[in-house]
């Protein structure tokens, strides 16, 4: 594909089809993903690819917590917790990712496609070492971008979620992380369930006008 075609196609998809992607792809992409830059060539990272039985497990026992009320509490949760500064906060309320499904009264579409950790067939698990400057994370950033642009450029779907490391233990668990390791962020990798009604354009958030991000400085 053309790199603006890639770029274009850079929206999330909350529901995949059950079409599990070919295991040498997946190895593929994550591969080329490995050229990204990291801080001293440090390459923090480290991929748990999910799924078979292993992720279906794991997705029955997150259903199980959600039932059970058990709060989220992602590894990363020090760093997502509500000390937004009001800018960021401004376009979360502004234009975050639940709005649109909010003004056209269909937020359940939003909670159960996380819920259902998106019919995602696979996953990648991102970790970095417990002990990381954060400097790590801003590489894992990196790298899950890296990750994003090579799967859609492949023809596939692509879904970034803190909702799927919200339980990390479980994580932990079924992708077999060792404890030294922080359960920073998930990608649902895929084909899209075109059909989904969550999967419409229509709930797609907007950007922040450009002259709110963007300064020149001469
Ligand atoms: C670090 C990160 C975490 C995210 N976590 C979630 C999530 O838990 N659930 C969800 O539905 N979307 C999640 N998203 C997707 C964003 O909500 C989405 O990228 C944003 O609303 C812009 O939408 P677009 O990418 O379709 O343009 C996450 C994205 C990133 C980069």
């Amino acid at each position: 594909m053309e790199f603006k075609d890639v770029y274009n196609h850079e929206r999330v998809t909350r529901k995949f089809s059950n079409r599990k992607v070919n295991e040498k792809l997946l190895a593929k992409i994550i591969k080329k993903a490995q050229l990204s830059p990291s801080l001293l060539n440090s390459q923090p990272w480290r991929i748990y690819m999910v799924t078979g039985d292993a992720l279906s497990n794991l997705k029955e026992e997150v259903m199980q917590k959600i039932k059970e009320g058990v709060d989220p509490h992602e590894d990363f949760a020090t760093i997502l917790s509500l000390n937004w500064d009001a800018y960021p906060s401004q376009s979360l309320a502004t234009v975050g990712a639940s709005q649109p499904y909010f003004y056209n009264n269909k937020i359940e579409l939003f909670t159960q496609s996380n819920d259902t950790m998106f019919n995602a067939q696979d996953v990648a698990f991102m970790t970095i070492p417990r002990t990381s400057p954060a400097w790590s994370v801003f590489d894992l950033g990196i790298f899950a971008q890296s990750i994003m642009l090579l799967a859609l450029d492949e023809g596939l779907a692509v879904m970034p979620a803190h909702s799927m490391v919200a339980y990390p233990e479980l994580v932990r668990k079924y992708a077999e992380i060792p404890e030294n390791e922080l359960v920073g962020m998930a990608i649902g990798l895929g084909y899209k369930d075109n059909a989904a009604e969550v999967n419409d354009p229509k709930y797609y958030p907007a950007r922040l006008p450009f002259e709110k991000i963007y300064k020149l400085v001469k």
